[in-house]
This record gives structure tokens, sequence and C-alpha cells, in this order.
């Protein structure tokens, strides 16, 4: 023990570890944990041990999973749902409210039991985790009390199926099982492996405070017991974890109708501009990437400086890194705790090797290891090539990369240069370059002169591979609730629809192709690549010809899509005059579009062609009018919510209602900024292709709108498939639909898939639409000293 004056002279802190008898005594009384189902703890069969990261100790045995647990669950889940569901939202609220006073009640035992299973410091369970957990309860459970009046019409899913990841375990719980319940959904969660124990501990709160038999389910297990829930008969799987477990589970629930969520990777940037405030953003960085091991999923991983101010930062980089204090996670002064097991060691280690022998140079603090436990001492990384592995793989780890911009549009070049779009971090105190680079980065979260921050009050997810969906406040409230359309057409009866005349290869006749509508592409009428038309029958007879458009045809369209940029960056003034010129345009030819739809069949033509022409007038007035939030978060910060358009979108429509079913789809995508590859009714494209001339006269920019005409699912698999099309929106039978989610998860884009509906009724319009075609980010910005 040193001296007064000893510590005087050193100014070093002494051990200030928090206790964990009465976490050990229960953890000892508890002895093997069953799962949580039905109000009750199982018997445990299968087991396996969960262990101390800091010290190798194991701290319990828990149940392993199978598949028949896993329907027990879904099945008490199941039984609870009626009664819970009906419950008012109120009556939901105060069940709410005693979770969130429960945990409150238990935050320090919380706390030190998250370290313990997890490896974090103290500080950042205690003083981030577990309040935010309680935070997370209140808010909801002021959204079930608002539900009715919030969320009019709006219905819960069913059972949730939740699978989270060891990083957050508790908080990652409360994200997921407080909307779920607000919304008036039963769940079954499953913690990651390493780290079960919290959940074990809301478990026991759950049965404490009496709440329904069978709301909140617990199975614990590994990735199998995971695939297990993602199989079992759930209405809903969000997921929290890797993106290559996602693109699975993308793939598995494609078809089901399960409603998906994907939470996943990120290698997010953190951009410091040469006049921030660089002491700030070396905080930014302990914040971001070394006092949580780098186990965040939107980690600061990748640093990016202005090469004016990089030596500098380097400089106080280093310094700061030398004054870390890795170790005993349990003690209050520690900043860098453990890594969770020593697989997730190993990797790091691996990766990090792998990144130096490919060129990269590791700067690390020169801390002293543990003898034992799973550390990793924190560092960062130079002279890192952008095909470096370091550069592009997440580490999850206390490792960033550090490299130089020149200029902001470097700067921006580099942030995006990367398949996930999790988070960005950006320091400037130049507030409208800050706001200008936060406009531009491809991230769902974007925090300027700050990082890390969460509250339940915004919405928190992912752009590109970091997933889909958002978590938290009125975004993610949306992800468990469900506003069926009021009168959508029967599956019987959309597939009646959808099985209309179609392209199949008998049809390919080598029609003269200027007899025939051609493709529109970039502005600009195309003959389609593979040359040949088909024949386009009402009542069996002939009425015109349609390009068949092919996988190159779709190329070009995509590409066309791509080069459309400025209608993103148009006001949406600007897009709702050319909206407005477009409905002009229409309602100036309806009576030729009405004699077209005569002609083809369509019941009541001149009813389709007026709500068609009402629906491009409503779309124009929404292109100004439907617009983000900011939100209610933390203290002296705005938090921008900002919806933005996909960018290129994919839209296959109905076969029903060929004029109005397209236009229902594609004015709302293109009112929002997005550029749109359509694919039209394949039985009746005419109507579609008529309306070249009307785009034509309306000052619609080339490549905005592209249409292909042709196959509607061949088409549609290249355009799911295709990783320059950001968004895909499928109408059609469940065959299509399958396909559509199945092919679109290789870049795992954000997938609209829907039977037929009454496009003439009130689900024809709307909201849904614009919130579908948009993305929000959130943006916070801090303010004051
Ligand atoms: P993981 O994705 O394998 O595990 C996350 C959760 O999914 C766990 O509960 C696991 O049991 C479950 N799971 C695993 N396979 C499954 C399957 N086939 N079907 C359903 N559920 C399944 O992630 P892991 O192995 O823990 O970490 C690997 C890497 O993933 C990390 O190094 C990191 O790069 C990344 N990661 C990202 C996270 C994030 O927050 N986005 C969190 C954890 C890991």
């Amino acid at each position: 023990m040193p001296s007064v004056t000893e510590i005087l002279d050193s100014m070093d802190y002494g051990p200030a570890p928090e206790a964990s008898g009465e976490v050990v005594a229960w953890l000892k009384a508890r002895g093997t944990f069953g799962h949580f189902i039905d109000g009750a703890f199982t018997r445990p069969g299968k087991t396996f041990a969960t262990s101390n990261p800091a010290t190798g100790e194991p701290l319990a045995s828990v149940a392993l999973g199978s598949a028949s647990d896993v329907a027990e669950a879904v099945k008490a889940a199941r039984a609870a749902y009626p009664a819970w569901s009906k419950l008012s939202g109120h009556e939901r609220a105060r069940w709410l409210y005693a979770l969130a006073r429960h945990v409150q009640k238990r935050e320090r035992f919380l706390a030190v039991l998250e370290t313990l299973d997890n490896g974090k410091p103290i500080r950042e369970s205690r003083d981030i985790d577990v309040p935010l957990v309680a935070r997370h309860f209140y808010h909801h459970a002021g959204w079930a009390e608002m539900l009715e009046e919030e969320f009019p019409g709006a219905r819960p899913l069913g059972v949730c199926g939740q699978i989270i990841p060891w990083n957050f375990p508790l908080l990652m719980l409360a994200w997921k099982i407080a909307p779920a319940l607000a919304a008036g959904n039963t769940v079954v969660l499953k913690p990651a492996e390493q780290t079960p124990l919290t959940a074990l501990a809301f478990a026991e709160i759950c049965a404490e405070i009496g709440l329904p038999k069978g709301v909140v389910n617990i199975v614990t297990g590994d990735g199998e017991t995971g695939a297990a829930l993602v199989g079992a008969e759930v209405d809903k799987i969000a997921f929290t974890g890797s993106t290559e477990v996602g693109r699975a589970i993308r793939k598995a629930t494609a078809g089901t109708g399960k409603k998906l969520t994907l939470e996943l990777g990120g290698k997010s940037p953190f951009v410091v501009f040469a006049d921030a405030d660089l002491d700030a953003a070396v905080e930014g960085v302990v914040d971001a990437i070394w006092f949580n091991q780098g186990q965040v999923c939107c980690a600061g991983s990748r640093i990016l400086v202005a090469e004016s101010a990089a030596g500098s930062f380097q400089q106080r980089l280093t310094a700061r890194m030398a004054k870390l204090r890795l170790g005993d996670p349990l003690d209050k002064s520690t900043d860098v705790g453990a890594i969770v097991d020593a697989t997730q060691l190993a990797r790091i280690r691996d990766l990090v090797a792998q990144g130096e022998a490919q060129g990269a140079v590791l700067h690390q603090a020169p801390a002293q290891l543990p003898p034992h436990g799973c550390f990793f001492a924190p560092g960062f990384l130079t002279n890192v090539a952008p095909a470096n592995i370091v550069s592009e793989v997440e580490i999850f780890g206390p490792v960033a990369t550090l490299a130089t911009f020149r200029t902001p549009d470097e700067a921006v070049e580099l942030a995006n240069n990367t398949r996930y779009g999790l988070a960005a971090s950006i320091w400037s105190e130049n507030i409208s370059l800050a706001l200008d680079v936060a406009s531009k980065v491809k991230a769902g979260v974007v925090w300027i002169n700050c990082t890390n921050v969460f509250d339940a009050g915004a919405g928190f997810g992912g752009y590109r591979e970091s997933g889909f969906g958002r978590e938290g406040g009125r975004e993610g409230m949306r992800e468990y609730l469900a506003v069926p359309p009021p009168r959508a057409v029967p599956e019987a009866e959309a597939g009646r629809l959808d099985a209309a005349p179609y392209p199949g290869p008998a049809s390919r006749g080598t029609a003269p192709i200027d007899r025939t509508a051609k493709l529109y592409i970039g502005g600009a009428q195309k003959r389609p690549d593979s040359g040949y038309s088909y024949a386009v029958m009402a009542r069996g007879r002939e009425i015109g010809l349609a390009g068949l458009g092919n996988r190159k045809d779709i190329r070009n369209a995509v590409e066309a899509a791509h080069s459309a940029k400025g209608w993103g960056k148009a006001t949406g003034h600007n897009r709702a005059q050319v909206l407005y010129y477009l409905a002009e345009n229409l309602a100036a030819r309806e009576a030729e579009f009405v004699t077209r739809l005569k002609a083809a069949g369509v019941a009541k033509p001149a009813d389709e062609v007026a709500l068609a022409i009402r629906r491009a007038f409503h779309y124009a007035a929404q292109a100004d009018k439907f617009d983000g939030a900011v939100h209610s978060t933390k203290s002296a910060h705005v938090t921008l919510a900002m919806p933005e358009p996909f960018g290129v979108m994919g839209i296959a429509c109905p076969d029903d209602a060929p004029l109005l079913g397209f236009l229902s789809l594609v004015l709302p995508a293109v009112a929002m900024g997005n550029r749109v590859v359509a694919i039209p009714a394949p039985s009746m494209p005419l109507a579609a292709t008529d309306l070249y001339q009307v785009f034509d006269t309306s000052d619609l920019p080339g490549g905005v709108i592209n249409i292909v005409t042709g196959a509607k699912d061949e088409l549609a698999k290249v355009l799911a498939q295709h990783d320059d099309v950001a968004a895909m929106w499928y109408c059609g039978g469940p065959e299509g639909r399958a396909m559509a989610e199945t092919e679109s998860g290789g870049n795992l884009k954000a997938t609209w898939t829907f039977a037929n509906r009454d496009w003439r009724g009130a689900g024809g319009q709307g909201r849904e639409f614009l919130l579908r075609a948009t993305q929000v980010k959130n943006i916070w910005v801090p303010y004051g000293e």
C-alpha cells in the first residue's frame, strides 16, 4: 500500500473496486439457470458455462436452448398475446413503468452483473448502460400511453423473436423489449451466449412485478438457438449482430411474411477537420473506440484527420492513449476493460496482425496487461492503405485506423468508402461545414462534435449493409406496429390478378420493334437490348406490342438513375413543381388514357384515370410537406431526424390497375427524391409507356423515372440483385415476394413486398408510402460550452 505522500507524488489512482458480493451471492444461490418461459424458470437440460472475461473464472451455467425450448417459449408468447394486446395502452404503460422502476431499484446490481459477464468497465455499465435501460422503459411506457392517439389504426404484430449480441446485453434487451411490449406484442428474446446473465436477472424482475405470464420469454443459447427462433412461428424477427448472420436471417425469413429489422455491423468514420477542438476530438476517440474496448457496432473505428492537423492530432492521441487505465473492469477508475471472450480476442489479434502484415503500423498503449483474462491494449493503426483488411473489416476491438484527407470532398469520399453505413462522427467548429458533411455521409446516425450518444427518444439504425429499420423513438415504435390497408385485396384475389397475361418465353415474338412501345431510360425511349417485343393482349385480342427488356436494360436503367443525382438534392418545392406539372399534363391527356384503359379491359377506366391524376397532385403536395422531426433527447442537444431518399429504388408494379398501381408506387418514391427503375404491369405495360410523353413535357429530369417492360419477375430479380439499387418494392404474389426478399439479401437492401391492394381505396395512398420511400438520418448537434 503506498503512503499518502507517495500517492501525492505520483497522483496515481488507487484501486477502487465496486463491491460484487451481492451479485456473486445471487449467482451462487441460483446455481444453474433454466429458460424463462411462461412466467417461470424451466428446469435446465443441456447447459453451457458463462465466465468472467477479466479473470477467466466461470460465473454460471445456463441452459442451452433447443428448437423445442424455443417452440415452448413461442407457444407461451402466443397464448399471452390476445390478452396483452387487448389491454389499453394505459394499462400496458403501467407495466412498463413498473419495469423501469424496478430496473432503477436494481441499478447497481445490474451494472455489476453486466460488468462481470461482459468485461466492460463498471463506469460504462453503471453510468451509461443501465440508466439508459431504465430510460427506455420509461420512454416506451409513454408510447404505450399515447398509442391510439399517435398511431391511429395501427395494430401490434403478434409474437416477436428478438436476438441480441454481447456488447450491450441489457441495453439491447431494453431497446428491443420495451417498444415491442408498448405496441402490444409479446416476445421471445435470445441473449448472446457470451452474456446471458442480465437478461435472466431481467426475467426475475418480470416475475417479481407479476408481469402477465408469457409476455416476456427468455431462451438462452447459441447461434443454433437463434436460428431456431428465426424459423419458429413468430411474426417478427429483430436482430442485432454481425452482417453475416443478418444476411442469413434475411434469406431465412424471405417470403415468410415475418417483419424484419436488422441492426448490423459498421465501420464508422470519425472525421476531424483542422478547425476542430482537437482535445475534444481526442476525448471523442476515447469514447468511440477505447472506453468500450471498441466493442460497439457504431464505434468510430476509421479516424480521418485533415492533413494539416494530423501531426498535432496524432501527438495528442498518443499522449492520451498512454494515460488510459486498463485492467479490472469492476474498478471505478478503469477506462479499458476486458474483451468479451477468448474467441473475440483471437479475432482482434488476428485482424491486427493481418493489417500489420499488409503494411499498417500499430501504435499501442504501453499498458501492462493483467496476467489473466482477455485483454488487448488500446491502439491505433497508421499507414493503412484503403485495400488493407483493417480498412474494410470491422475489428470490433480497441483499435482504430488513422488516415488523412486534404479537402472536405475527399473526407466525404473516404467516409463513404465502405459497404456499411451505421454511424459517423464529425468534428469541426464550423457548423456549416459539419452539417454539410453530415448531409453527405451515408450513415443512419451522425454525431457532430460528439460521439456514441444514445437516447430512447432518437432513432438508431443503419444505411446500406448496416441493416434496415430503426430502434428507439417514434421510428422504432413503427417497427413493432402494422398499419393494415383499410381494404386489402384478399390473397386469393390478388393472386388471380397476378396471373393475368404474362410474357413467358412462348410469347417472345419477333415483331418489328418500331411498332413497339420502347423502354424509357435516362429520359429517352430506347430499343430493348433483346431486339424483341411481346404482344400485349386484352380480351383475347392483341392491342399493342411492348419491348421485352432484359438484364442489360435493367443495368442501363440503374446507371441512368444513378446519373440523375441532382433530383435527390433538389428542394421539395422544386420536385413539387415538376410533379404538379406532370399532374397537369396527365390531366390534359385524360381522354387518351381513358381510351387506352378501356381498350385494355380495365373496369371503370375513367375513375382510374381521374384517381391517377388526383394521386399525382397529392404527391406533388407531399414533396415539400413530408418532413422530419427534432427529437427531445439529452439536454443541450438538437437531435434532427431527417428523412432522406434511398437513392436508386427498384419498383415492380402490380398487374392490376396498370396506370393507378404504377403511379401509386412511383410517385411517392420520386416525390421523396429517389430515382426509380420501374417494371410496369407486364399484362398491360402500355398504360405506363403512354406516360413517356407526359414525363417529357413535365420537365422531369432524364433518369429520374426509368421504365423497363417485360417479364416482371425476371427483371425484378435483376433489380433485387443489383448492388447499386438501395431499396426494392415488389407488389405481387407470394412467390415473387419471396424472390424479391431473397435476392435483396446481397447488399441487404431495404425491401417492401406486399400483395396487391385496392389502389382505389384509402390504402392506395398515404404516409406509409412516404415512410417506406425514405430512411431517417438522426443528426446530433450539441450546443453550449
Ligand atoms: P453473431 O452475429 O454471430 O451473434 C449475435 C447474436 O446472434 C447472438 O445472440 C448469436 O447467438 C446469434 N446468432 C448467431 N448465429 C445465428 C444464426 N444463424 N441465426 C440466428 N441467430 C444467430 O456475432 P458474434 O459471433 O458474436 O460476433 C462476430 C462479429 O460480429 C464481431 O466480431 C463483430 O464484428 C460483429 N458484431 C456486431 C455487433 C453489432 O452490434 N452490430 C454485435 C456483435 C458482433
